[in-house]
């Protein structure tokens, strides 16, 4: 694994957007996995620069996203799609036919799971799959449970994770109870991982993602096994890592 430590967030993402932008450069049809929450945020403003400078295309890239709210649309506010339209989607070229994400409200959710399967697999699985890690060690949704799950699956949003999601709804909305997800197969089989964090609260579940035992009640941890994972990170949120004598890049 390699580790690049930036001084703050927007260090953090100029790093992620850099490795991002290498692949598309490389392989301009290649499969981005991508996701939301706050940490890309600053990664995507820095492709869409780069793109608007002439420096990046994406017209062939494929892109294929963790994870949905499920009972949100396109066009609700809140939703994953409306969330990648609004900060990456709709200010760069790539084709909306090559953008994938689980659809929130199909009425069978299992019928939904098998497509997005389907759908990962006839893109021939992904190149590059950027994620987040939350306070919980979730990646996606795969919440920590008993097993590691495997495919694209529903899952029941935990408590904590509900409730740090909650900063991106209106005061007094309802935030949706379930998700679909990629499962930990999907991600794990991706040929590279790229982990971005941030901030002082992340510190503590980092360290246990790379150090700890690799357990289904820290979904993160899984990571250890994965031959290709570049993990990003901002000082705070690699402080804790950095003491138990990671060897970390500049
Ligand atoms: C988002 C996702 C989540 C987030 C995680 C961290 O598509 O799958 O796993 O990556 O919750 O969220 P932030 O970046 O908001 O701390």
């Amino acid at each position: 694994m390699r580790i690049y430590e930036a001084a703050d967030y927007r260090g953090m993402s100029r790093r992620a957007a850099n490795i991002i932008s290498a692949h598309v450069i490389l392989k301009p049809a290649c499969v981005l996995g991508l996701a939301t929450g706050r940490t890309p945020v600053g990664a995507y403003q820095q492709l869409i620069e780069w793109y608007r400078k002439g420096d990046l295309s994406f017209r062939e890239t494929r892109a294929v996203n963790l994870d949905e709210y499920r009972g949100l649309g396109p066009g609700h506010p809140q939703s994953y799609r409306f969330f990648m339209q609004e900060q990456l989607f709709s200010h760069i070229d790539i084709r909306p036919e090559n953008t994938f994400i689980p659809d929130g409200l199909a009425p069978d959710a299992d019928a939904e799971c098998r497509r997005y399967n389907e759908v990962i697999r006839t893109l021939g699985g992904i190149d590059l799959q950027l994620l987040g890690i939350g306070r919980n060690g979730h990646i996606g949704f795969n919440e920590p449970g008993r097993a590691f799950e495997l495919e694209t699956h529903l899952v029941d949003l935990s408590a904590s994770t509900r409730a740090a999601n909650a900063r991106f709804f209106p005061d007094g909305a309802e935030i949706p109870g379930q998700a679909f997800t990629m499962g930990i197969k999907s991600i794990m089989q991706a040929r590279r991982i790229l982990v971005a964090v941030s901030g002082a609260e992340k510190a503590e579940i980092v360290m246990r993602a790379f150090t700890g035992p690799v357990v289904p009640g820290v979904p993160c941890s899984i990571l250890q096994l994965h031959p290709d994972v570049t993990l990003v990170g901002d000082r705070a949120a690699l402080a804790a890592l950095r003491k138990t004598g990671a060897r970390i890049c500049g």
